[in-house]
This record gives C-alpha cells, sequence and structure tokens, in this order.
C-alpha cells in the first residue's frame, strides 16, 4: 500500500520560526520509517510557501536565500473531484507541477498566524484533517487574558492581572502604573498573545514597568500586569486527546528559562535535532504527589474549556511556600511537541505522532458527517423570482 501524505506545515511569520523549524524537523526524522509519508510546506519570515527534499535537513536552514532557492513555491488547492492537493507552482515551459493528495496536514508552527488559528482556519477552508486544536481553540488559546477569564468564570485558579491596550496607556499611563503597584511587590509584564518569553519582564518599581511596558508594545498592542509569584517553581503537563476524551501526561519541572537561542546556537549539530527537548527540566516534576495530580486534573479540565484537540502543554506557577497553584499559560503547539513527557507513558514520539494524525481524521469524519450545506440552490429559477419581487417592494 502506498504511504499517506502527511503536511508537515511549519516556520511562518513568528518570532518562533527558528523553534518551529526544529519542532518539524523532529517531526519529519519520527515519522521516516512509518506508515506516513511526510511533505514539507514551509513558510518563511516574509509569508511564502515552499516545499522540496532540501526542506527535510536542518543544516539547509543556515542559508535561508539559498535554501528558497532549490525549494519549489506550492500551495494548496482542489482536484475537480474536490480533493485536496498540495501543488507546486512550478513555472517552466517543460516542467509539470506535482500535485501531492493530503491525508491529513501536521501543523507545526510556533505562535502567531500558525498556531492562533488562521492556519487552522485554511485547513478548514480546504476541508482538510489537521492536527491539533481548532481554530476556537486555537484562537483563545493565543490570548492570554481571553484564557485566564475563562479560567475565572470555570473556577480554575490564576494570578491576579490587569491588562491594557497601548491606546489606553497613551492616554492613562499613571492610572494604568498606580493599578499596576496594587497587583503587589512586584509584577511580570507580558505580551497577550506571544510565547517563548519574548517581551516578558519582572518589574519592581515605575521606572522598570515604564521600560518593560515600552519594550513590550513593540511586540503586541495588547499586555498584561500580572502579580508575580514568589517563590516561583514552574511546573507543566501535557494533554492529549479531545474536549471529551483526554490524558494528562506526567508533570515537568522546567530548570531555568526556556529563552529562544540564536538561529546559529541552535544549529550547531548537536543540540540541532533537539531543540526544545534538550532544556533542562526535571521530569517527574519533584513535588507532592497530591500537588501532581492536582495539576494534572486541572490540566485536563483547561484543556477541555477551550475546546482542545490532539496534544496541548499547560504550564503552571506555583508559589514554592504554600504550594498553591496557578494556571499560567496553555501551548497548543508546544515544542517538541512535548514528546519526552509522553515516553514517560511508554508512548514514543511515533506513536504520539500517530494517535494526532488519528485523532485529526475522526474529528475530520466526525465534522464531514454533519449536514453541511443544503441540496436547494437558493439561486434556482423559483427562488431568483422572490428576489425580483424583494426589488420591486422596495
Ligand atoms: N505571574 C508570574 N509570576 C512569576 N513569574 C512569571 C509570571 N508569569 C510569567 N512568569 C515567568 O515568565 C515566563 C514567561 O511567561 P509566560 O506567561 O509563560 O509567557 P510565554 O508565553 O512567553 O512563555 C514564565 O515561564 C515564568 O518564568
Ligand atoms: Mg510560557
Amino acid at each position: 500500500m502506498s504511504k499517506r501524505n502527511v503536511i508537515v506545515a511549519f516556520g511562518g511569520i513568528s518570532p518562533e520560526h527558528e523553534v518551529s523549524v526544529l519542532t518539524a524537523m523532529q517531526v519529519i526524522a519520527a515519522l521516516e520509517d512509518s506508515a506516513y509519508r511526510t511533505i514539507p510546506l514551509y513558510i518563511t519570515k516574509s509569508g511564502r510557501w515552499f516545499t522540496g527534499d532540501v526542506l527535510r535537513d536542518v543544516k539547509n536552514y543556515k542559508d535561508l536565500n539559498k535554501l528558497t532557492n532549490s525549494a519549489e513555491p506550492c500551495t494548496f488547492t482542489l482536484l475537480s473531484d474536490g480533493r485536496p492537493v498540495l501543488k507546486t507552482m512550478t513555472s517552466g515551459l517543460f516542467s509539470r507541477s506535482d500535485e501531492f493528495p493530503v491525508y491529513a496536514v501536521l501543523p507545526a508552527f510556533h505562535g502567531s498566524s500558525g498556531e492562533n488559528g488562521a492556519f487552522q482556519g485554511i485547513c478548514e477552508t480546504y476541508n482538510m484533517p489537521y492536527t491539533g486544536s481548532g481554530v476556537m481553540g486555537s484562537a483563545i488559546g493565543m490570548n492570554k487574558v481571553v484564557t485566564k477569564q475563562l479560567c475565572r468564570s470555570n473556577g480554575i485558579p490564576v494570578a491576579d492581572e490587569i491588562d491594557f491596550t497601548e491606546d489606553r496607556w497613551v492616554k492613562e499611563q499613571e492610572q494604568i502604573l498606580s493599578e499596576i503597584k496594587k497587583l503587589g511587590k512586584a509584577a511580570v509584564i507580558k505580551p497577550v498573545n506571544l510565547g517563548s518569553s519574548i517581551g516578558v519582564a519582572v518589574v519592581k518599581n515605575k521606572e522598570e514597568a515604564e521600560t518593560a511596558i515600552e519594550t513590550a508594545f513593540r511586540y503586541d498592542s495588547h499586555l498584561l500586569a500580572e502579580e508575580a509569584i514568589s517563590p516561583l517553581v514552574e511546573i507543566n503537563c501535557s494533554v492529549l486527546g479531545t474536549p471529551g476524551e483526554n490524558r494528562a501526561s506526567v508533570c515537568e519541572r522546567p530548570v531555568g528559562r526556556e529563552e529562544l537561542l540564536s538561529f546559529a546556537d541552535k544549529y550547531q549539530q548537536d543540540e540541532a535535532a533537539k531543540g526544545m527537548a534538550s532544556a533542562d527540566r526535571v521530569i517527574p516534576a519533584d513535588i507532592t504527589p497530591e500537588l501532581a495530580e492536582n495539576i494534572r486534573q486541572t490540566a485536563k479540565k483547561v484543556f477541555s474549556m477551550i475546546g482542545g484537540s490532539g496534544l496541548a502543554r499547560l504550564d503552571f506557577l506555583v508559589n514554592g511556600d504554600t504550594d498553591d497553584f496557578y494556571f499560567n499559560e496553555i501551548n497548543t503547539i508546544p515544542g517538541s511537541f512535548s514528546f519526552y513527557l509522553w515516553e514517560e507513558s511508554n508512548i514514543s514520539f511515533l506513536n504520539l505522532l500517530d494517535e494526532l494524525i488519528n485523532i485529526a481524521i475522526k474529528q475530520h469524519e466526525r465534522k464531514n458527517g454533519r449536514v453541511q450545506s443544503y441540496e436547494t440552490n437558493l439561486l434556482s429559477q423559483k427562488a431568483v423570482k422572490g428576489m425580483k419581487g424583494l426589488k420591486r417592494s422596495k
């Protein structure tokens, strides 16, 4: 039997572009000897789409111009029978374009339009199965304010915060600074729609707050100021499944911040294949079994609440003195797909990806099983007459 094509989509216009390249290379390597054939779909930092075998090797990403010159521009399209394909857009007189029938799309983006529902919307529009959360779950997960408000209304503990737009900051700077002061001894300033700690800073006084806010506004027009949890212990947990049926992985305690390394740093041979999986962490997290279980149950609840699907990593802030915990954020496409957490449950990266693809196919079948359009053509003879009627009565 011929292999089924899985389109691994990555890169994109995002500050987390390089991390996405690493995640995608890991996915392509993991699926190498599987029942699937991976087709890379690389979106450049300027938004152009490319495919081709040259995109399979991490070493080729050192020179991005050379890379795109030897890759092929491509796009999704539907064949006349309605089947979706990824099609190369070859322009030569004697060269023919290739068409890859799509079995499933596997978005491996981090941040921005690849993770916030926009790319997921393209998959919906072409009626293609795709892994991970849908348009709504992805959009909610990307917005830290909306997620926190949903948590509050569902009784899930979150740290106190205020949020403000750039427009308001321009008009009411002093008022906002005094609201931030009320949050406590220290506050954390962060963009509402970003990841990888970009634009995040702990501030202890007015001057620090002003500087951090001005910096964060370079990345996002909407910011959060949150009470700083101290002493801080960070605990993450991954959830796999659907809103109705899911399970949680063991917890991890990341050590130090997962800051974005430079592109050159990441591509030092040894580290290249590891990406986020190479960061320091304690697995399972060295916390009490009660706290771990509470966090795992809360993670499942948040995943269901936002309508999550496939896999996500949910991050928590714990007060190290009291063991009080707060939900911090959900990553609907976590770095390295958090495969290292599932290995603890004896699920290999390949099995994890296989499960994600199967969930995508099932959700897609379920969706297509519902009535999606009416057979009656509203523009048929009779209906058009009706419209004329409307016109006359105007
Ligand atoms: N309320 C908080 N109190 C203390 N530290 C925080 C708080 N919020 C965030 N941090 C620190 O900042 C890091 C990045 O913030 P986070 O909300 O996770 O944003 P990102 O989406 O960029 O990862 C966290 O991993 C944590 O170390
Ligand atoms: Mg984070």
